[in-house]
């Protein structure tokens, strides 16, 4: 690996959060993430069972260049590697996703094989002092369970509240937090409305049934995960900063709408017990199949609350009810063409505190960015990426200086890795992957990275 002396000290300057800041205490968690599908690959291997993401892998048109999920960063095989790296790193804590379709079968039991890849990976981590967070769901519904009708299906929660019971058992005890599901307003939208995630659906309607049902399945798994273990439990919401792009009000009517789907659809739901009014405006025929005491489940106490941001949208109306993302020039972008926009993250930080008085403490379990990395002699220079980690540090420090309780911060991602519909091609890693070798090779963001972590510990 290379050593960190070869970063200039002004080029590893860009990472660090405020001097004085709540994040060079100890005490603020630093970690890395990533997500089974995205990383394991060997998606055959010890009975998994397929799941939507293979399905929609499989179907032509569907992901960039036909990219799957083999081999990804092999970290099946590779994660013993995976996890020393993080530990050179520095890093103290990991979040990771169980695939649910390796732990359990078609028979909604568990499979010892794929449980134990889980209980090795939890050894290379206890073995290298990293904390341990697992996230239950992070899309790949099996498949077997989308062919019953996946989350249009209110059974799928029941299921999903089943495995998480089972899979808390088995690993009781190894993990400092759980988390049920990742961005479920990916799944629901993204997946049921815009078509662009498994399982390609493309209906306003079915994301209103997907969400409910998922969210159901969330609080459905909370006392399923009590029961068996005693880990901290929350769920991981995504959030993006939302701008008019005018005055007149249409726009801003537009805005108002789609601040309401994208940041309170979910946290309303869950520490309001309730869904925004906006979203009867914006889908008049859509039906929330909600029966009495759904939302007393769905809105039961969290022990924390994971939040991923990476950018802003600034959003024009469309016509009467909708609205349209305006590609406003002169931005800094990223490689996905997202505008990198820190102070949306402090202002959402500090609208959600002000918004549910019953907010719990929070972590930032995704922030980062892509770009079109390439190793030159040994090194990956993305010093957009170590800017935008540094800015989004002090946007944090912003919102804990006005009262947010955050306690922690995962970098997206560890590695370079399956960019759901985009395939490989974008690049999110602090670590360099090529997929033809497998070798890796840590970004001047990741050694900058180590830096902080080592100045960190020497001033605390
Ligand atoms: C959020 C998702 O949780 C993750 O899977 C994805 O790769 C990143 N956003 C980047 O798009």
């Amino acid at each position: 690996m290379t050593t960190d002396s070869t970063l200039r000290p002004e080029q590893a300057a860009l990472v660090l959060p405020p001097a004085g800041s709540a994040l060079w205490r100890r005490d603020f968690l630093f970690g890395a993430a990533t997500a089974a599908f995205q990383i394991e690959g060997a998606t055959q291997a010890d009975g998994r069972v397929p799941s939507i993401w293979d399905t929609f892998c499989a179907t032509p048109g569907r992901v960039a260049r036909g990219d799957t999920g083999d081999p990804a960063c092999d970290h099946y095989h590779r994660y013993d590697a995976d996890v020393a790296l993080m530990a050179e790193l520095g890093f103290g804590a990991y979040r990771f996703s169980i695939a649910w379709p390796r732990v359990i079968d078609d028979n909604h039991r568990l499979n010892p094989k794929g449980v134990d890849f889980y209980h090795r990976l939890l050894d290379a981590l206890d073995q290298r002092g990293i904390d341990a967070y697992a996230t239950l769901y992070h899309w790949d519904l099996p498949q077997h369970l989308q062919d019953r009708g996946g989350w249009l299906n209110r059974d799928t929660a029941r299921r999903f509240a089943d495995y998480a019971g089972q899979i808390a058992h088995a690993l009781s005890g190894r993990v400092k937090g759980w988390m049920t599901l990742n961005e479920p307003w990916v799944s629901a939208y993204v997946g049921h409305a815009e078509g662009r995630h498994a399982p390609g659906l493309r209906d306003p309607r079915y994301a209103v049934e997907a969400m409910h049902h998922l969210l159901l399945g969330h609080g459905l798994a909370v006392p399923a995960l009590r029961a068996n273990d005693k880990a901290p439990v929350g769920l991981v919401a995504n959030v993006n900063g939302v701008t008019a792009a005018s005055e007149r009000e249409e726009d801003q009517r537009a805005a108002r709408r789609a601040h309401a789907s994208n940041n309170h659809w979910v946290l309303d739901a869950l520490f309001l017990g309730r869904y925004p009014a906006e979203l009867q405006a914006l889908w008049p025929d859509a039906v929330v199949p909600a029966r009495a005491g759904d939302m007393e489940v769905i809105s039961a106490p969290l022990d924390f609350i994971g939040i991923n941001y990476y950018f802003r949208a600034v959003v024009a109306s469309d016509g009467d009810r909708g609205y349209v993302v305006h590609q406003q020039p002169g931005v800094e972008r990223t490689q996905m063409g997202w505008e990198v926009h820190p102070d949306s993250l402090r202002d959402l930080l500090i609208e959600f505190h002000q918004r549910y008085p019953n907010l719990p403490p929070v972590y930032i379990t995704e922030n980062g960015m892509a770009s079109d990395d390439h190793v030159d002699g040994g090194r990956v220079h993305d010093e957009q990426r170590m800017r935008y980690l540094g800015r989004h540090f002090a946007a944090i420090q912003q919102a804990i200086d006005r009262g947010v309780d955050v306690r922690g911060y995962f970098a997206w991602s560890l590695l370079d890795n399956f960019e759901w519909a985009y395939g490989y091609e974008k690049r999110f890693g602090i670590v360099h992957v090529d997929y033809a070798t497998q070798q890796r090779t840590p970004k001047d963001s990741a050694l900058a990275l180590k830096a902080f972590f080592q100045q960190r510990a020497q001033a605390g």
